[in-house]
């Protein structure tokens, strides 16, 4: 459904998408009223809306979609916009367009964040993927980032570090910098990237203004240790980056995959928030079963952690190498990796991470796909290669 006070324009994109490889059912309403009053009698999948229309505008009908019909997919397609404005649209749309779109663009856009948000089978996972807006910080850390931010003598770099080792406040950036606000067309894969683009004046008068920590993460309810998760993502996240040094593996792909590693297991969060009853019960049966976290979660849910992380990832608009490296980390076979790239090294990384933590996860390596890499398929291997 396409929303807009000026229907000339989305009705050529609506023509012009109908002619596209996949099929897609378009209506087009010129008013919030008109699509709202819509939403209560038609099922709707994707609803691509402008900012600026008059009596109800663009925020405040996303504000009501969020709340009232998670399931469908929120896309902006707007025109220059004021600062605030594009910031909370920003927040409550999964992905925002700018006009001028490119149609073919649009097109891959909503196909591709469909097809991942289809893939979730519960539907409470669905509708906590669809309206979460961000993921809580460790206290510890946030607290440290704050402090540095307040002391004037920390040099920028110290500041950029600690932010790189809060997996929370740096999804948020990559959001942010992928956003078509910051008027970056192409995708930005890496935390290093994020900051050159935003600039870390730009960062620290955001988090000073409280625009970075604007979003309020629910609180967790299930028995979740956020503490252990995030340390076990920053540990991923370094481990990838010494690998990638160890198997010479070009900087960009080390700094995606260290970017990937950093919100590998966010998906875990994700299940916490939506079906901590099914997640307590996929961990019975991965101890009974002697089977890894993940299969017994697939088996329980429909959905591993994994996946639903991917989704999530993509509903925020994070490139698509970083989605895929989340989505896959524990099946990178099905990445189609024919050099080592994002998901192989998310993916080594993290057995390592568990059996060096010897925290009790059943670790199996992918060996068709390390050996369709020509790479060793024992862990004692790579435990060697990167000692403690
Ligand atoms: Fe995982
Ligand atoms: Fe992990």
């Amino acid at each position: 459904m396409f929303v807009d006070d000026d229907p000339m324009v989305v009705r050529g994109l609506a023509r012009a998408i109908s002619t596209m490889g996949v099929k897609m059912n378009i209506s087009v309403r010129t008013s919030a009223q008109e699509a709202l009053q819509a939403l209560e009698k038609e099922v709707v999948d994707v609803i691509v809306t402008d900012l600026y229309m008059p009596n109800i505008d663009g925020t405040a009908l996303l504000n009501e979609v969020r709340s009232r019909y998670p399931a469908v997919l929120r896309f902006v397609l707007s025109g220059e916009a004021k600062p605030e404005v594009m910031m909370e649209a920003a927040r409550l749309a999964h992905q925002y367009l700018s006009k001028p779109c490119d149609t073919a663009k649009l097109h891959q856009s909503i196909v591709e964040t469909m097809a991942r948000f289809s893939m979730i089978k519960m539907p409470e996972v669905a509708k906590t993927i669809s309206q979460l807006e961000g993921v809580p910080s460790r206290q510890a850390s946030l607290a440290e980032f704050l402090r540095l931010l307040n002391d004037n003598t920390v040099p920028l770099e110290q500041i950029a570090t600690s932010l790189k080792k809060d997996p929370a406040l740096s999804a948020r950036l990559l959001k942010m910098a992928n956003s078509p606000y910051f008027g970056h067309s192409g995708s930005i894969e890496s935390l290093d990237d994020a900051i050159g683009l935003l600039g870390m004046d730009m960062i620290v008068s955001m988090a000073a203004t409280h625009k970075l920590f604007s979003v309020t993460p629910p609180p967790l309810s299930s028995n979740m240790n956020l503490d252990t998760l995030w340390e076990h993502c920053v540990f991923v996240s370094t481990l990838v980056r010494q690998l990638g040094y160890k198997l010479k593996v070009p900087n960009a792909v080390s700094r995606e995959a260290g970017t990937a590693a950093l919100l590998h297991d966010i998906g875990k969060l994700v299940l916490a928030y939506a079906a901590p009853r099914a997640i307590a019960a996929a961990q019975t049966r991965a101890a009974a079963d002697h089977m890894p976290g993940w299969q017994a979660e697939y088996y329980v849910l429909g959905n591993h952690h994994a996946e639903i992380g991917g989704c999530l990832l993509k509903l925020w608009g994070l490139p698509t190498s970083v989605v895929e490296a989340v989505a896959m980390h524990h099946t990178p076979h099905r990445s189609g990796e024919e050099n080592i790239g994002p998901v192989t090294l998310v993916h080594i990384a993290d057995a390592l991470a568990h059996a060096r933590n010897k925290d009790g996860a059943t670790v199996c390596l992918d060996t068709a796909h390390l050996k369709a890499l020509n790479l060793p398929e024992n862990l004692d291997y790579w435990l060697e290669l990167l000692p403690d």
